[in-house]
C-alpha cells in the first residue's frame, strides 16, 4: 500500500515484478479504485452515480476530456460521434473478406488497425484537432463495426447508420434489424447495454490498457495503440472472461456433475480449471461493477421474458463461493464479466460477440488513457528491463561439431 515515486535516471538497480504486482507504470487522474473497499470512480464520480444518470457517450467525454460536458458541448459532440458512424464502402470490403467463422475479436482487432489507412489525416499524435478527430472516429466506427461483426456472423448486410437515433439504440438496430423493417429496441435494453458499456469505460491500468500505453509509448498511432489493446482484452484471462463464464455455465448445465462437484475441481485445481468471472488482481472485495450488472440481470432477464437456468448456475456458484474457506482466503469474488454474459445472451448476441462488446465499452477508457499519456512529460518509451538467466557465454560450433 506504500506509494513510492521514482524519477531517478536509471541507477544500475533492477526489480523483478512479475506481472507488475506492486510496479505502478505512470500517474494517472482518469480512474481511482480502492480494491479493498470494492470503490470505482471515473474522475472521481462513483460509479454506481455514472451507471443509475448518465449515458455512455457522456461518460466517455468525462474520461476523455475530465469533465462532464454542459448541455451544448454533449449535444455537439454526440452529434459529431453519430455523424461519423458511416464507415467507407472500401472499408465494408474489406470486412467481408475475413471468414464467415473467424472469431469477431480478430476481425475486431484488424479492423481497428486499418481505419488508419482509410483516415491517414488523423494520425498525427501531437496534434490536438487531429487526436480529437481519431478519438470521434473510433468511437464512431467501432459501433459500426461491431455491429457488421454480428451481422457477418449470421450472414446478414451491413446496414447504414440512422442519425437521428441514440448511439445505442442505433446500434441495436444497426445489430437486429432486418432490411426494410421499421425496428423499435426495447428501451429496457437500450438502458440496460447503456449502462454495461459504462461500467466497461475505464478500469485504469489493466492488462489491455498497459498494452495500448506501452505501443503508444512508441509514438504509435492511436489506431495502432487501440487495435493491440483489442488484442489483449480477447485473452480468457482478461475480457474473453466473458465469454468463458457463459462456456463454463453451460458446460455445467450440459454435463453429468453438479455444482457442487465443478467448485471440488476448481478448488484442487484439477486441469487448471478456475472459475471464470471470479477473482481480480485489484479487487479484493465485491466489484462494484458486478453489484450492478448483477441486479440488473434478473430484471433484463423478466423484462425481456427470457428466464435462463444458466443464471440461476450462477447464482448457486457465486453463493457456494462466498461461503468457502478457499475462495475467502483468497479473497476471490465475482468480478464484471460474472453476469454480463447472460444479459448478452437475453438481448440476442452470441457468446463470440460478448468480448467485442466490452471492447466497444472500453474504448473510452483507451482512448482516455493514450491521450493522457501523450500529454504526459514524464512519459519515457516503455520498455522493462530483464534479469538475464541464460547461458554464459560459450564459443559457436558449426554444426558438424555439435
Ligand atoms: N478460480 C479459482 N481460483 C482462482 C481464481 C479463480 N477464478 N482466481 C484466482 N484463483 C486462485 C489462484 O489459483 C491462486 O491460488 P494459490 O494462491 O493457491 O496459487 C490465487 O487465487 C491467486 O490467483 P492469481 O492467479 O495469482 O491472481 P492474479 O491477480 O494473478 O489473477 C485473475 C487475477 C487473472 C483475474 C484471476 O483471478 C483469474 O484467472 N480469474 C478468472 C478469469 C477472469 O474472470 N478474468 C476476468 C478478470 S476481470 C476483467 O478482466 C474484466
Amino acid at each position: 500500500g506504500i506509494v513510492v515515486s521514482s524519477l531517478l535516471k536509471s541507477t544500475g538497480l533492477v526489480t523483478v515484478d512479475p506481472g507488475f504486482m506492486n510496479t505502478a507504470s505512470c500517474e494517472s487522474e482518469i480512474t481511482y479504485i480502492d480494491g479493498d473497499a470494492g470503490i470505482l470512480r471515473y474522475r472521481g464520480y462513483p460509479i454506481d452515480q455514472l451507471a443509475e444518470k448518465s449515458t455512455f457517450l457522456e461518460v466517455a467525454y468525462l474520461l476523455i476530456h475530465g469533465e462532464l460536458p454542459d448541455g451544448p458541448t454533449l449535444d455537439a459532440f454526440v452529434e459529431r460521434v453519430n455523424r461519423h458512424t458511416l464507415v467507407h464502402e472500401d472499408f465494408r470490403t474489406f470486412m467481408g473478406t475475413f471468414p464467415r467463422n473467424a472469431h469477431p475479436m480478430a476481425v475486431l482487432s484488424s479492423a481497428i488497425n486499418a481505419l488508419s489507412t482509410f483516415y491517414p489525416e488523423s494520425l498525427d499524435p501531437f496534434d490536438d484537432e487531429t487526436v480529437e478527430l481519431a478519438t470521434v472516429l473510433l468511437l464512431a466506427k467501432t459501433r459500426t463495426i461491431t455491429s457488421y461483426l454480428h451481422r457477418r456472423a449470421v450472414g446478414e448486410p451491413l446496414l447504414y447508420p440512422d442519425y437521428s437515433r441514440g448511439y445505442v439504440d442505433d446500434f441495436l438496430r444497426m445489430t437486429f434489424a432486418t432490411p426494410y423493417e421499421k425496428y423499435e429496441s426495447d428501451p429496457t435494453v437500450v438502458d440496460a447495454l447503456d449502462k454495461l458499456l459504462i461500467l466497461h469505460a475505464d478500469h485504469e491500468q489493466n492488462c489491455s490498457t498497459s498494452t495500448v500505453r506501452v505501443v503508444g509509448s512508441s509514438h504509435a498511432n492511436l489506431y495502432a495503440s487501440v487495435a493491440a489493446g483489442v488484442n489483449a482484452l480477447s485473452g480468457p484471462l482478461h475480457g474473453g472472461a466473458n465469454e468463458a463464464v457463459l462456456s463454463m455455465l453451460d458446460k455445467i448445465q450440459n454435463s453429468d456433475f453438479d455444482v457442487d462437484t465443478f467448485m471440488k475441481k476448481v478448488k484442487n485445481k484439477e486441469d487448471g480449471v478456475r472459475l471464470m468471472g471470479f477473482g481480480h488482481r485489484v479487487y479484493k472485495n465485491y466489484d462494484p461493477r458486478a453489484a450492478i450488472v448483477k441486479a440488473k440481470a434478473d430484471a433484463v432477464l423478466s423484462t425481456l421474458g427470457k428466464k435462463d437456468e444458466l443464471l440461476d448456475i450462477a447464482l448457486r456458484l457465486e453463493e457456494i463461493a462466498l461461503n468457502d474457506d478457499y475462495f475467502i482466503e483468497r479473497k476471490l469474488y465475482p468480478n464484471v464479466d460474472f453476469y454480463t454474459g447472460l444479459i448478452y445472451k437475453a438481448m440476442g448476441f452470441s457468446p463470440a460477440m460478448f468480448t467485442p462488446l466490452f471492447a466497444l465499452g472500453r474504448m473510452p477508457g483507451w482512448i482516455a488513457q493514450w491521450r493522457e499519456m501523450m500529454k504526459d512529460p514524464q512519459t519515457k518509451i516503455g520498455r522493462p528491463r530483464q534479469v538475464y538467466t541464460g547461458a554464459t557465454e560459450r564459443p559457436y560450433l558449426p554444426v558438424d561439431g555439435r
